[in-house]
């Protein structure tokens, strides 16, 4: 495994891949690898010939006061398991490679960027469809991964590459979860174990209310009792959970078309983003 952190490095690296004809993914993430950022590095080798894998904990989707200096930084072990995992690429650019002095430009996707967590953080969705596009661009791959554990990110992904033709395929992978059923993530890290064993009422509200729309209960009433659920085992405030059109965000959708539910919800201070299709047999 290449491990590049000069993009000058990078772009020669790529051009070799594409001058022997080669199909290149690129797996965009901020480190503290796991599982999940896994299954998109496995999914990347089978629909590519070469993966470059991005390591980026990237400043402009943190907000005051959010993780940003606190957000895991595991560069060895990451590269250690990219490395076993037979990555080609691993890009690690430092800050002012990635936003060098003068840096000005912002990405903004509206509509979809704007409910949900978009409305509880503002600014974030700008932050990733910002460094996406920076990255889309360094590399200029031909397939990117992405997690449905970040739906809203995923969807807003989707629309900034059909809106700014950048020509890559977009997948999005199945969200991978702990035996309990806690989707796993880098964040995750931050709870005690006493949050930890709580933490699992967010997929299991989910399930249920998902379970309950799909047989023809009032989403309404199936929501608000997902929100109580959190609460009363031991989350200390929720920021939403909602039923979304998988394609457009939309709240509220009708019952024939593709419906997700999405949720985020604070525990010992970390908050945690979970989601599920409410028709079983839809991708996690
Ligand atoms: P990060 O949180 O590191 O996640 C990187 C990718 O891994 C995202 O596409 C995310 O949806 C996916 N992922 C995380 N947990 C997952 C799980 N349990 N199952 C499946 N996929 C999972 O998302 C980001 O980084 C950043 O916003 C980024 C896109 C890299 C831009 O900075």
């Amino acid at each position: 495994m290449q491990t590049i952190r000069d993009l000058a490095a990078l772009r020669e690296a790529v051009a070799v891949f594409r001058a022997a004809g080669e199909r290149v993914a690129l797996v965009p993430t901020m480190g503290a690898l796991h599982a999940g950022h896994m299954a998109l590095f496995e999914e990347a080798k089978r629909v590519a010939d070469r993966v470059v894998v991005s390591i980026f904990v990237n400043p402009r989707q943190f907000g005051a006061g959010e993780d940003l200096d606190r957000y895991p930084r595991r560069e060895g072990a990451d590269a250690r398991m990219l490395a076993e995992a037979a990555c080609d690429v691993l890009w690690m650019p430092a800050v002012d490679v990635m936003y060098p002095a003068g840096y000005a430009t912002n990405v903004s996707v509206a509509g979809v960027s704007e409910t949900l967590d978009g409305a509880a953080r503002p600014g974030h969705f700008d932050g990733v469809a910002t460094v996406v596009t920076k990255l889309f661009n360094q590399v200029r791959p031909d397939v990117a991964l992405f997690g449905n554990k970040d739906f809203q990110q995923l969807t807003v992904i989707r629309r900034l590459v059909a809106d700014l033709d950048f020509g890559i395929e977009i997948i999005g992978v199945p969200t991978q979860r702990d035996d309990d059923g806690l989707a796993l993530s880098s964040r995750n890290l931050y709870l005690s174990d006493e949050d930890r064993a709580r933490a699992v009422a967010l997929p299991r509200a989910l399930g249920v209310a998902a379970r309950a729309i799909a047989r023809g209960d009032d989403p309404r009433e199936a929501l608000a009792a997902a929100e109580a659920s959190l609460l009363s085992a031991g989350f200390d405030s929720v920021d939403y959970v909602a039923m979304v059109d998988a394609e457009t965000l939309a709240e509220m959708p009708e019952a024939n078309r593709r419906r997700r539910l999405l949720a985020a919800a604070r525990i010992g201070g970390t908050r945690l983003i979970d989601t599920i299709p409410v028709e079983a047999g839809e991708q996690g």
